[in-house]
């Protein structure tokens, strides 16, 4: 008969708490994941999940039997000794990261050295120490987790690392949880809870500066004709430099880069240290989702009456997250420009609707493209690069894709008879049909 496994506790069932909830389960742990809205304890418990991400929903029902979603903190905290914390931590005007729920549910936590407090929720460095001064006996891990949307759940299982941080006297506690994640064989990185904390923010934050630096090197390419994907390519053979996160768009998205850059300068304002290169990495994120108006008006003129298609509207592909998305200050910025905009997005579309105002939402891309002077490709679903583009072409008023993701085929586009304008790429014309 096959050990029993420790009872896992999540707090906070939102995207970060479910994915952890359910994976652990799916590992034979018991789950407690507790949330304080009754609807989505209701809906979770009814194997119903309101998140778009592969394999999520499945998973939840697959281990209905080990996970129980309650409102009740004393069920939880019960039944549970180890407790991850997963309630967000947006940022809130001046860029700082809301800490008002982690707060909540620490207030809600008894003062014994029972429990173990894990913090998977992303926080600047020093929250930890400022909560273990105000519960002194409780133990305290942080355990940041890096999850990307649309692949939670295969990152989970499979994760490059797993940082585990604890201070002195906690290291029981650092133990237990580093045994939670010893099945998934990861390397484990045992360090300091500052330490811990600074290794989330500084890892999102050297992505989206590597996104940012090459949407940079894609606008010169622009300029000496060079092509950014080639670039790319030559860099990232440089192991030092490594292929990931190098592909030019139209700037980054979503819940984490944008919060996690901003809540770094903070913190690093905060002490008195103005990071300079991230005020660099969020200048040129937000100038490249707007780079692409320069591109329809070279070859539209004035926008004002023009029909523009946007091909995407999630801030990546697989997830129907429309946080900090760039195509929110695209549309506004077509229709600031006197453009109408049409949308449509495979998930996301509902979502947007309530976000895009006045933007027309379309049903299918096809539809979409209907009567259109052109077309942005924003997120690169797999969709649209197996496009009829050839029928595209024939219900728009004219075959212009700007390629926001260097997504789709040049050439192909260009033999579907569509001027073609990616990011950093050099612009492809219509190439005549081969001669029958
Ligand atoms: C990110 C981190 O990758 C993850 O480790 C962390 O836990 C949470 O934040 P996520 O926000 O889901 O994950 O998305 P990610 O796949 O990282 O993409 C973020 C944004 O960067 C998207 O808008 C994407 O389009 C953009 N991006 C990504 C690029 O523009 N170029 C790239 O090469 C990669």
């Amino acid at each position: 008969m096959s050990e029993q496994k420790e009872t896992v506790g999540v707090i906070g069932v939102g995207w970060v708490g479910l994915v952890t909830a359910a994976c652990f389960a799916d590992l034979g742990h018991p789950v407690i994941a507790r949330d304080i809205l009754p609807d989505k304890v209701e809906a979770l418990s009814r194997g119903d999940v309101a998140i778009h991400e592969p394999e999520l929903e499945d998973l939840v029902r697959r281990n209905a039997g080990r996970i129980t979603f309650t409102t009740d903190m004393t069920e939880l905290l019960e039944g549970a000794r180890l407790l991850f914390v997963c309630v967000d931590t947006p940022p809130t005007y001046s860029g700082d990261a809301d800490l008002s729920r982690v707060r909540a549910v620490v207030q809600e936590l008894p003062e014994d050295s029972e429990h173990v407090l894990i913090m998977k929720s992303t926080v600047p460095a020093g929250t930890g120490e400022s909560i273990r001064r105000d519960k002194p006996d409780l133990s305290y891990v942080s355990c940041p987790e890096f999850l990307k949307e649309g692949t939670a759940v295969a990152d989970f299982m499979h994760p490059d690392r797993v940082v585990v941080g604890a201070d002195a006297g906690d290291e029981a506690a650092a133990d237990a949880v580093e045994a939670l994640y010893q099945p998934l064989g990861g390397q484990i990185l045992r360090t300091d809870v500052a330490s811990a904390e600074m290794i989330k923010l500084a890892s999102n934050a050297f992505l989206a500066t590597k996104i940012s630096f090459i949407n940079e090197i894609a606008n010169v390419c622009e300029e000496v004709g060079a092509d950014v994907g080639q670039v790319a390519k030559g860099m990232g053979l440089d192991e030092r430099i490594g292929t990931a996160f190098l592909r030019a768009g139209i700037g980054y998205g979503g819940s984490c880069f944008p919060k996690d850059v901003s809540a770094l300068k903070m913190l690093a304002g905060n002490t008195g240290y103005h990071f300079q290169l991230l005020t660099a990495v969020i200048e040129v994120n937000e100038l490249q989702k707007r780079r692409v108006v320069g591109k329809l008006e070279k070859h539209l003129g004035s926008l004002i009456g023009k029909r523009i298609a946007l091909l995407g509207l999630a801030f990546k592909p697989d997830t129907d997250d429309m946080r900090e998305a760039s195509s929110l200050v695209l549309s506004a910025r077509l229709q600031g420009e006197g453009a109408e905009v049409v949308a449509y997005d495979p998930v996301a579309s509902d979502r947007a609707a309530d976000l895009l105002g006045s933007v027309e939402m379309a049903t299918s891309a096809m539809e979409a493209l209907d009567a259109a002077d052109a077309a942005v490709l924003v997120t690169e679903w797999k969709e649209f690069a197996e496009l009829d583009w050839s029928a595209a072409g024939e219900r728009m008023t004219r075959p212009l894709v700007v390629d926001g993701r260097n997504f789709l085929d040049p050439e192909k586009l260009a033999s579907a008879g569509f001027v073609y304008e990616g990011i950093g790429r050099t612009v492809n014309t219509p190439k005549p049909a081969a001669a029958s």
